[in-house]
């Protein structure tokens, strides 16, 4: 069912076409899965890894921006699907617990995160599967953007090694530390880790106060039940497919904290993955750029993804999204604006024509291609890869339907 007020065609095929010449450039090859038909003729396939292997991308990351209803989720549902044919894996965070159905025809079970809920993620989590070593610092990254998040703001030096000892406390009293642990650790220092930094017990909990409260509220308030104790059994965030449903907390506040503890855990997983190719999907991602410790990280990612083997996927409605996230020269603007840079793929679905200076701005679009942007019917977007644009007409097999009905998801989720 198309979702109410969207029309399903602003243009024809046909209209499109005759702009399109001037919009469509050389061809991208045969390699890569197969995504629809490119409207200069021919099919149009694409491979992030492919492309970026043989120096036509410098980097395998994307951006998704459309308005609501355009096609963004399905063609991303898609994507993940075929290139998972082809041995890929997917990692999905899903704040509207939508992908569900593509998480069954894999064959694995969507991870819902719910406060009291059956899942449960342990920060702090021993990695035993690769029998490797706990790196100290990776977890306490891992925690303190969990507390940023949850503060607002990044923490102070005296903050961040106040959870440094922290952490380092619990890990030397159990094998596998929890937040809890953390928690009382950081609340009730030991003189050990005070005299470590030149203070006593008194000072070092007063430094790590703010930080241990905002921990807390992971432990015993409206999150609890979440990241405060051992990881469930069964949970294999190094499956082939993982999908963090997030839906629970959508039009909660939480969300932004519950997607940076997503996008951490993510990292930390990649920190000792084996290198195989990954595509990381961010669906609303706009909700993790509202928040500066966040945008950080995800940065951190995007700039990682090459050596991770990773092609980041950002959904996002309107490239101002990325200029919402702060005011004009703050820092979590420049970030969000670097995802951009970062992304040398642009997918973009149809844009309100108020959006379409904005986006022509940020994207270097031709006159034409800006043109186009008010005018492309659900399923239809133009590509910017790299130097190169397309306009392409998702195509979704009569056996992906079920993959991609957005509204059946809504129903049954949320
Ligand atoms: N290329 C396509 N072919 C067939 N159906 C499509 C196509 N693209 C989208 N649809 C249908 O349109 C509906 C809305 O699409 P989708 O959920 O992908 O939109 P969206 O851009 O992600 O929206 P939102 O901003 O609300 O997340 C889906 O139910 C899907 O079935
Ligand atoms: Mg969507």
């Amino acid at each position: 069912m198309r979702p109410a007020g969207v029309p399903a065609h602003r243009a024809t095929t046909a209209h499109l076409q005759a702009l399109y010449p001037f919009v469509s450039g050389r061809g991208l090859g045969s390699r890569g899965v197969y995504l629809g038909r490119d409207l200069h003729g021919g099919p149009f396939c694409f491979d992030p890894w492919e492309l970026y292997a043989s120096g036509v991308l410098t980097n395998p990351n994307l951006v998704v921006a459309g308005q609501i209803g355009r096609g963004k989720s399905t063609f991303v549902k898609t994507f993940v699907w075929r290139q998972m044919l082809f041995g890929r894996r997917a990692w999905i965070v899903d704040p509207k617990g939508e992908y569900g159905r593509l998480a069954t025809v894999a064959g694995v079970t969507p991870l819902r995160l719910a406060p009291g809920g059956p899942v449960r993620l342990n920060p702090l989590a021993v990695d035993r599967s690769h029998a490797r070593a706990v790196d100290p610092s990776g977890q306490v990254d891992l925690v303190a953007s969990v507390a940023g998040a949850g503060l607002g703001r990044s923490l102070t030096p005296t903050e961040r090694t106040a959870l440094d000892l922290a952490v380092r406390a619990a890990q030397a009293r159990t094998p596998e530390p929890t937040l809890p642990d953390v928690v009382d650790a950081i609340l009730d220092p030991d003189p050990g880790s005070a005299a470590t930094v030149r203070t006593d017990v008194q000072g070092l909990a007063a430094d790590g106060r703010n930080v241990g409260l905002e921990l807390r509220r992971l432990v015993r308030g409206d999150l609890a039940g979440l990241f405060d104790g051992p990881t469930t059994a069964g949970v294999d965030l190094d499956a082939e497919l993982v999908v963090l449903d997030l839906s629970a907390l959508y039009d909660s506040p939480a969300l932004g904290i519950l997607m940076t503890c997503a996008v951490a855990w993510l990292q930390a997983l990649l920190r000792r993955a084996d290198g195989s190719k990954r595509l990381v999907v961010l669906d609303e991602a706009w909700a993790v750029l509202r928040d500066l410790g966040t945008a950080r990280w995800l940065q951190a990612s995007f700039k990682l993804a090459r050596s991770y083997g990773v092609a980041n996927v950002a959904v996002v409605h309107r490239l101002s999204d990325l200029r919402a996230a702060g005011p004009g020269g703050s820092e979590q603007r420049r970030l969000a604006e670097g995802l951009l840079a970062d992304s040398e793929t642009r997918v973009v679905f149809a844009q309100a024509r108020s959006e379409v200076p904005v986006t022509r701005e940020l994207l270097g679009l031709t006159v034409t291609e800006a043109e186009l942007l008010a005018r492309l019917p659900r399923g239809l977007a133009l590509w910017k890869v790299g130097e190169r644009s397309f306009v392409v007409e998702h195509v979704v097999g009569r056996d992906e339907l079920d993959l991609v009905d957005t509204d059946q998801a809504m129903v049954g989720n949320r």
